[in-house]
């Protein structure tokens, strides 16, 4: 049996095979597997090819090489931006502002800390699904100690007006974190001439490896973290742990292609995404969620009158691997909390798929999928008719 089309990149992205060759030898040559921690040679080797790693990133980013440190992903960045300003700003305030459309490493971490007597706001987005700045000044107290916004949001491809945010935030007595998992790697992002304080990322979403990602800390407004995990001090104290060497070399290879490619993986996704909208928007009573004008083109969320999302994706799984929203959310088919947020309702809000594509998906396949589904639903809606 032939796999089917994979259409869930958002959720994740098949590793890159010059990603996989650049890690193997940290996973196969006897002089490359030490500890990055340890003093003698092979932790040397080890270690020096982390830094080469973090100064590849910074370098991307445009950012310094000590501004970065290493967790597992964008969930555990999350945490540790959220709960660590939190619990060591909590004398100075205990108000947070982030948006109801957030991914749940963000949502979930912010309503924990509303158990320990913070207080959150979650700014709804308008109906294209974006924040407005005023909404966030006019959120601000004299409490607030965090902005939490997403930069790319998963379900939706909308990007938020991160630089404007950060331009408006940066004298406040405040810190401005970004979810950045679904826009790094895909659109540029210049940390030298944008206030962010702090910004979670995570290789998997950009042909990198599962399971590393990493958060900048500004040395602008230094803010101080409060580690959620302890141990043996490794990255400043802030994450211990033995650092994974394969992981972020390869971390550091998906940026040095993503910085390489940029132009040509957009390019290459709105032509895919034009040819898909070509077939799909011909199906009676489709609906395209998101403002358009701000999104990236690698996720389409589409819903479709009378067709619940799940009979859909079921019927077609076979075929086409593709998802109805946050995949993040343990598989679970539930109605989509960024959609409900933007006032979406009834049909167009059980009825809404996220096809996300990515490198290397091809223009036959996305033609295949199109008419896949199209005719998908015109087979769902006469067996509702029967
Ligand atoms: C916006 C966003 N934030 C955070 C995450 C979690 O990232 P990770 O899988 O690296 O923990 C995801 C994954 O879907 C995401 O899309």
């Amino acid at each position: 049996m032939t796999n089917p089309i994979y259409l869930d990149y958002a959720a994740t992205t098949p590793i890159a095979p010059e990603v996989v060759d650049s890690m193997l030898p940290y996973l196969s040559n006897t002089a490359l597997f030490g500890n990055p921690s340890s003093l003698h040679s092979f932790g040397e080797k080890s270690g020096d090819a982390v830094e080469y790693a973090r100064k590849t990133i910074a370098e991307y980013l445009h950012c310094k090489a000590k501004e970065l440190i290493f967790t597992s992903g964008a969930t555990e960045s999350n945490n540790l931006a959220i709960k660590g300003i939190a619990s060591a700003y909590r004398n100075q305030g205990k108000h947070i502002i982030t948006s109801a459309i957030e991914h749940k490493a963000v949502l979930d971490t912010c309503k924990y800390l509303e158990t320990q007597g913070f207080e959150v706001t979650y700014l709804r987005p308008n109906n294209k699904g974006l924040i407005v700045l005023d909404d966030i000044l006019n959120a601000i107290t004299g409490e607030t100690i965090l902005v939490s916004i997403m930069q790319v949001n998963n379900e939706t491809g909308v990007i938020q007006p991160i630089g404007e945010i950060a331009q408006a935030l940066k004298d406040k007595p405040l810190f401005f974190h970004v979810d950045a998992a679904q826009s790094a790697g895909k659109i540029a992002i210049d940390l030298s001439t944008t206030p962010i304080d702090l910004m979670s990322i995570s290789a998997h979403k950009f042909y990198g490896p599962k399971g590393i990602g990493g958060l900048y800390i500004s040395k602008r407004k230094k803010p101080h973290l409060q580690p959620i995990v302890h141990g043996g001090g490794q990255e400043h104290g802030l994450r211990p742990g033995t650092l994974p060497t394969h992981q972020i070399v390869g971390m550091a290879t998906a940026f040095q292609l993503a910085q390489k490619n940029l132009s040509k993986d957009f390019e290459h996704c709105r032509q895919l995404k034009r040819s898909l909208l070509d077939i799909l928007l011909q199906v009676e009573g489709v609906t395209l969620n998101g403002g358009q004008e701000h999104a990236l083109p690698n996720i389409i969320n589409l819903s479709f009158d009378q067709v619940g999302s799940d009979s859909l994706i079921i019927a077609l799984r076979d075929s086409l691997a593709i998802s109805s929203g946050s995949a993040c959310n343990s598989g679970a088919i539930e109605a989509s909390h960024v959609l409900r947020a933007m006032g979406i309702e009834g049909d167009r809000l059980y009825g809404a798929i996220r096809i996300s594509l990515g490198r290397y998906t091809t223009e036959a396949e996305i033609k295949k999928a199109g008419h896949a589904i199209a005719e998908e639903i015109r087979r769902l809606r006469e067996l509702a008719l029967t």
